[in-house]
């Protein structure tokens, strides 16, 4: 399997050959980064204005925007948070644009999730460990159960200054889920019930959450399993745009400012090939269901 699948397009709404489509879903299912060199958000007039880390108040990490257009963690009023919400809009477009045309077969079964601008220089910044995404790690979230649909997200480097986003790709899903599922903490039985009770969770984490949290939690807080870890190390230049099963592709951000970022849910069954899943992987390697 290769890291990354180049798509050499300059076109977000394509179009894309046929051929091209069924490559790009194959290498996207298998855990491969689809790499667009040439796509190129481009920034309006104004817009540049909103490079800064002072966008972002103190207890974001992100910039976000819900699809029903809640704004949270900036600090912008007036006509400068007008702007920033427009650029936000205008990427989840692009991106909506970029998968619908790009996978014809997930057409109508992808769920638009939030979209975020990420305007800190993330050398350096500090976090805690289960919040530091310089360790390698799959994507799993504390609040929303996934229960076993799949997290895909479109990442764009907008930086003005000619600075690369740092990756390091890790290992495939299986030998990673291998290496740290005998180690990951079990859950506290009656958890699940207790979060969905008080509003913690979206809904009630499926056991499929719990092993996927328990992967993300893991390999975080392992430092023998981060140092010795397969890594590629992989430099996103400004205007490069990137996508990948994050839930499935073992990665850590290195270094890199302003970034925007659209997640995607899709369900296990519009996949080309669902045995790929993190579910599926993670079924046959417990051998139980587990949603
Ligand atoms: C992450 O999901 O770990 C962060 C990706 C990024 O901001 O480049
Ligand atoms: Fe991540």
């Amino acid at each position: 399997m290769d890291v990354l699948h180049a798509i050499d397009s300059d076109a977000w709404a394509g179009p894309f050959a046929s051929d091209e489509q069924g490559d790009a879903v194959g290498a996207l299912e298998q855990g491969s980064i689809l790499y667009f060199p040439h796509l190129n958000f481009t920034l309006r007039s104004g817009e540049e204005r909103l490079l800064m880390p002072r966008v972002l108040d103190h207890g974001g990490k992100n910039v976000s925007l819900e699809p029903d257009g809640t704004l949270s963690h900036a600090t912008l009023s007036g006509g400068t948070k007008d702007c920033l919400r427009g650029m936000m809009v205008r990427f989840s477009d692009a991106a909506a644009a970029l998968v619908e045309t790009l996978f014809p077969t997930y057409r109508g079964r992808v769920d638009l999730g939030p979209t975020s601008f990420r305007p800190v220089e993330i050398e350096g910044r500090k976090a805690r460990p289960l919040a530091d995404d310089t360790r390698l790690h799959v994507d799993a979230f504390p609040s929303v159960p996934m229960n076993g649909r799949r997290i895909l997200r479109v990442f764009a480097n907008v930086n003005p200054d000619g600075k690369a986003r740092l990756w390091n790709v890790g290992e495939p899903f299986a030998d990673m889920a291998r290496n740290i599922l005998p180690r990951a903490k079990p859950p506290i039985p009656g958890a699940a019930w207790f979060y969905a009770a008080v509003g913690a969770t979206v809904g009630r984490r499926t056991p499929y959450d719990e092993l996927m949290l328990g992967l993300h939690h893991g390999a975080k807080l392992d430092l023998a399993y981060q140092a010795k870890c397969p890594k590629t190390p992989i430099d996103f230049p400004p205007g490069a745009v990137w996508m990948c099963y994050t839930d499935q592709v073992v990665h850590a951000t290195l270094k890199g400012q302003h970034a925007l970022e659209q997640t995607f849910y899709v369900p296990v069954g519009a996949m080309a090939d669902p045995s790929r899943s993190p579910l599926r992987v993670l079924e046959r390697m417990t051998g139980r269901r587990l949603v």
